[in-house]
């Protein structure tokens, strides 16, 4: 991978070490009075002399400390703030053991949580894969971009910017070929649901991006399944038709643990949790991912959230395809109370906007 540019502080706690084994000047001069002892002396200073030259690169280290620090601890501290009751216990991905040997249990159905789902999620969970990267839960500092699939991106030159951090989020089916020089390239993890899946995972993605479902109904562990076992599709359920064949390899897919979508919906978006049978309103993939993102990253930075003046009809609210607001009116998200939302965090400096909020 490439340095960002900007990468962390590396702390790297070698410098306490850095002041080697040294002779006192008495006993040098005791063993140079012995002549056989002067091979002695050789061999020591030899031994001085590879020991600070295996030692180099200690020492370059702190020189580079500097370049951007890790706002450590910053997050937590803010998020604790609106969030009641915040935590990073939870794990941002289902994972098997919570379904095999002990059943969870999950106060909540989809989408805030996992109640009468755990018969698919056994069997689902035991073909994907739920732990977080090597590679990403190793990072010294997770400087987290959470790219929207708003408007705003359109000419914004903000792709190589974006590229820069450790951590890139972005959203269901949002293309970057063509788009790089606005949006940016690097694909860290992509949340979706089975209709606003692209048809080629593979496409728009990097080979090791994270395919993140983000489970709003039984129906999508459903499809999830009969993709990944080659079961018969099921068609009905969903209110656009997702992709039938969907070529992605397992080990990369992820369930996002739907404890999230309870926190955005109930302590920012205060969406009361216990709606009768059908939920009317619930965040969108966007807020859920800087939610996510909260719970996981030393710094949070949004490029492409927002959309137009509701005034506003004729203004597309995508970079890469030409909708308007209207077909936004039948959905069940209320994207002015969610924009409040993003407003305070912006207000708290919790989060950093990157384009136009
Ligand atoms: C190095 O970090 C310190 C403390 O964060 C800061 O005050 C200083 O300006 C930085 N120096 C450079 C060259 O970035
Ligand atoms: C926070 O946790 C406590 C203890 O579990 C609980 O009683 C309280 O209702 C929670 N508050 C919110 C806002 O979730
Ligand atoms: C983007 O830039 C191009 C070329 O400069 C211009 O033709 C186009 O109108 C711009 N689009 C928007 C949405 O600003
Ligand atoms: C959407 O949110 C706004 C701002 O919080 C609120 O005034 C409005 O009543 C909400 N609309 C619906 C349909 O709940
Ligand atoms: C962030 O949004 C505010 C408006 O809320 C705007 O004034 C500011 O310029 C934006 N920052 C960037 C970097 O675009």
């Amino acid at each position: 991978m490439e340095d960002p540019g900007g990468s962390c502080e590396v702390t790297s706690g070698s410098r306490d070490e850095s002041s080697s084994p040294r002779v006192t000047p008495p006993l040098a001069i005791k063993m140079i009075k012995s002549r056989g002892k002067i091979l002695g002396v050789l061999a020591l200073f030899l031994v001085m002399v590879w020991y600070s030259i295996s030692r180099e690169d200690s020492f370059y280290f702190p020189l580079q400390e500097n370049k951007t620090t890790c706002p450590v601890g910053e997050v937590e501290k803010k998020a604790a703030q609106l969030i009641a009751n915040y935590t990073r216990d939870r794990p941002l991905f289902l994972q098997l053991k919570d379904y095999f040997w002990v059943r969870t249990p999950s106060l909540y159905e989809l989408p805030y949580g996992t109640k009468g789902s755990e018969d698919i999620l056994l069997r689902l969970l035991s073909v994907t894969s739920y732990a977080m990267p090597e590679s990403i839960q190793s990072l010294k500092c997770r400087r987290c971009a959470v790219v929207g699939n708003g408007h705003r991106l359109r000419n914004s030159s903000m792709g190589e910017t974006i590229n820069t951090y450790d951590v890139v989020i972005r959203l269901n089916n949002a293309p970057v070929h063509g788009y790089e020089q606005d949006v940016g390239s690097k694909t860290t993890m992509r949340l979706f649901y089975p209709e606003s899946a692209h048809f080629n995972p593979r496409r728009e993605n990097d080979p090791d991006t994270l395919l993140v479902l983000v489970p709003f109904k039984p129906m999508d562990f459903q499809w999830l399944e009969a993709i990944l076992n080659d079961k018969k599709r099921v068609r009905k359920g969903f209110w656009k038709q997702p992709p039938l064949i969907w070529d992605a390899n397992p080990e990369q897919v992820r369930i996002l643990n739907p404890y999230y979508m309870e926190v955005t919906a109930a302590k920012l978006l205060n969406l009361p949790m216990k709606q009768p049978r059908k939920v009317k309103q619930k965040p969108t993939t966007g807020l859920l991912a800087i939610t996510l993102a909260l719970h996981f990253c030393d710094l949070v930075h949004i490029a492409g959230f927002g959309y137009p003046d509701s005034a506003d009809k004729k203004q597309t609210i995508h970079y890469y395809e030409q909708i308007t607001l209207k077909s936004m009116a039948t959905s069940e998200h209320n994207v002015s109370h969610e924009a409040l939302a993003i407003k305070r965090m912006l207000e708290l400096g919790l989060v950093r906007n990157l384009t136009y909020f």
